[in-house]
């Protein structure tokens, strides 16, 4: 019999891309495009249950077993290093982990940088390997306010399309990394539901490759 693979989806508008993208595998379910306030949706037939979830923790999901399979941001997978396996790259969802900062400023190295960031681990490892000493500012939202009011020297941040940083006179010192979304699938489920998830895998690699 076939087993019921639990999905975690991103909450927002990189979630509702990803959805169209499972539809167009084959993997609908109608009751997911209805607008209300629930949070599980299943299709018996296909045997899906979609949920959504804060961005943030999908991985966490995946990573215990409360989902399947979900698709993350690289930049989560990254910070959090969730033991899941990475299957496959989306091809969606795709902007840049920087280093930006105030135009015209340039890093002396005579002090400690300060750093504000969502993503400590990450900005942490790419100091590590400059040698460079850091202040890590952990700050959950609008990060670009730091150093406009001179919270911190740098920011390490998504870029998407470059607005934000260019709307508060910031720019771009390095790239960090590339970022996209990819589908991750927990270990255990991997080895339980191995042809469920397979499929769903294989449909959706034919989905990125379309595009
Ligand atoms: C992200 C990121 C930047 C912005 C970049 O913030 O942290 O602030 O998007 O996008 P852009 O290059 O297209 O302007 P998000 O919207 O997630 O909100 P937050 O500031 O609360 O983290």
């Amino acid at each position: 019999m076939k087993k019921t693979v639990n999905i975690a989806l991103p909450k927002g508008r990189l979630g509702e891309k990803v959805y169209n993208m499972f539809k167009a595998a084959g993997y609908e379910c109608p009751s997911i495009e209805e607008t209300n306030r629930k949070l599980i949706f299943e299709n018996e037939e296909k045997c899906i249950r979609y949920f959504w979830v804060k961005p943030s923790d999908v991985s966490i999901y995946v990573e215990r077993g409360a989902a399947d399979i979900g698709v993350a941001g690289k930049d989560i997978i990254l910070e959090y290093r969730p033991d899941v396996y990475e299957l496959l790259d989306l091809n969606m969802g795709k902007c840049r982990m920087a280093v930006a900062a105030k135009k015209g400023f340039t890093d002396s190295k005579t002090s400690t940088l300060r750093v504000a960031t969502k993503f400590p681990y990450i900005a942490q490892c790419f100091y590590d390997k400059k040698c460079r000493d850091i202040d890590i500012i952990n700050l959950n939202g609008s990060i670009e306010l730091a150093p406009i009011l001179d919270l911190s020297d740098v920011i390490v941040d998504i870029v998407e399309t470059g607005s934000t940083l260019r709307e508060n006179n910031l720019e771009v010192i390095e790239d960090v990394v590339p970022i996209s979304a990819r589908l991750i699938v927990n270990k255990v489920s991997y080895k339980f539901k191995n042809n469920e998830i397979d499929a769903i895998v294989s449909e959706m690699a034919k989905q990125v490759e379309n595009k």
